[in-house]
């Protein structure tokens, strides 16, 4: 339910080419629940996605790309593959280019959207993407669900890539539980 209003809200999801690719991701659905609420707020009536990747190494004959309520964008660099560009535009998706090379700048990225008028932005990850949102001090929000669980591995961080010098401080904003799940939401300070 949580994860559902999240994108009920949201103007754009904003993720990582991988997490497309191992997750099988499908284009965001019109939930009546939000219909209302959405149309009053000039929305459209499902968040855009927009993958973001260098390679442009994706499926684009998938329903991502092919069928979504509205098109899917792909956000990537000046650089990158033209004829690659070429396939996803004819799947039909819409390319911006929010970078030098084949790397995408989060905060031009973001600045994009913003300038579409896509300024509620959720990022579901994964963390290499989310990695560089908070290397880049463009992230604001966090929804961090811990579940009540001991294990033990090598997993990587939510956020991943090099260290920050400075960590961004975050206060808790709210915290849910159900069956012992801690469903927390933080607000940078
Ligand atoms: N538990 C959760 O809530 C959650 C959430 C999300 C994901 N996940 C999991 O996390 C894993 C994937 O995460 P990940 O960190 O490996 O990958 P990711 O962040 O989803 O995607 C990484 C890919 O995104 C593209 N990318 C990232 N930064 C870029 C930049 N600045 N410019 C251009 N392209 C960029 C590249 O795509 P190209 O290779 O196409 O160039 C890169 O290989 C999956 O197993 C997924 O299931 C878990």
């Amino acid at each position: 339910r949580i994860f559902g209003t999240l994108r009920g809200l949201a103007d754009v999801i904003v993720v990582g080419a991988e997490t497309v690719r191992l997750e099988g991701y499908r284009p965001a659905r019109a939930r009546e629940a939000f219909a209302e609420r959405r149309d009053a707020a000039g929305q459209g009536p499902a968040p855009v996605i927009a993958v973001v990747s260098a390679s442009l190494d994706l499926d684009f004959s998938l329903p991502l790309f092919t069928a979504p309520l509205v098109p899917t964008l792909v956000l990537t660099g000046s650089g990158a593959p033209a004829e690659r560009v070429g396939a996803a535009r004819e799947a039909g998706a819409e390319v911006l280019f929010a970078g030098e090379g084949t790397r995408v700048d989060p905060a031009r990225a973001l600045a994009a959207l913003a300038e579409r008028g896509l300024r509620r932005q959720l990022t579901e990850g994964g963390p290499r993407l989310l990695g560089q949102f908070v290397a880049a001090g463009v992230l604001d929000e966090l929804c961090l669900t811990i579940s009540p669980t001991m294990t033990a591995g090598d997993a990587q961080r939510i956020a991943g890539g090099p260290p920050v010098a400075v960590p961004t401080r975050f206060r808790v904003a709210s915290v849910l539980e159900r069956d012992g799940f801690l469903f927390t939401r933080y607000l940078r300070s």
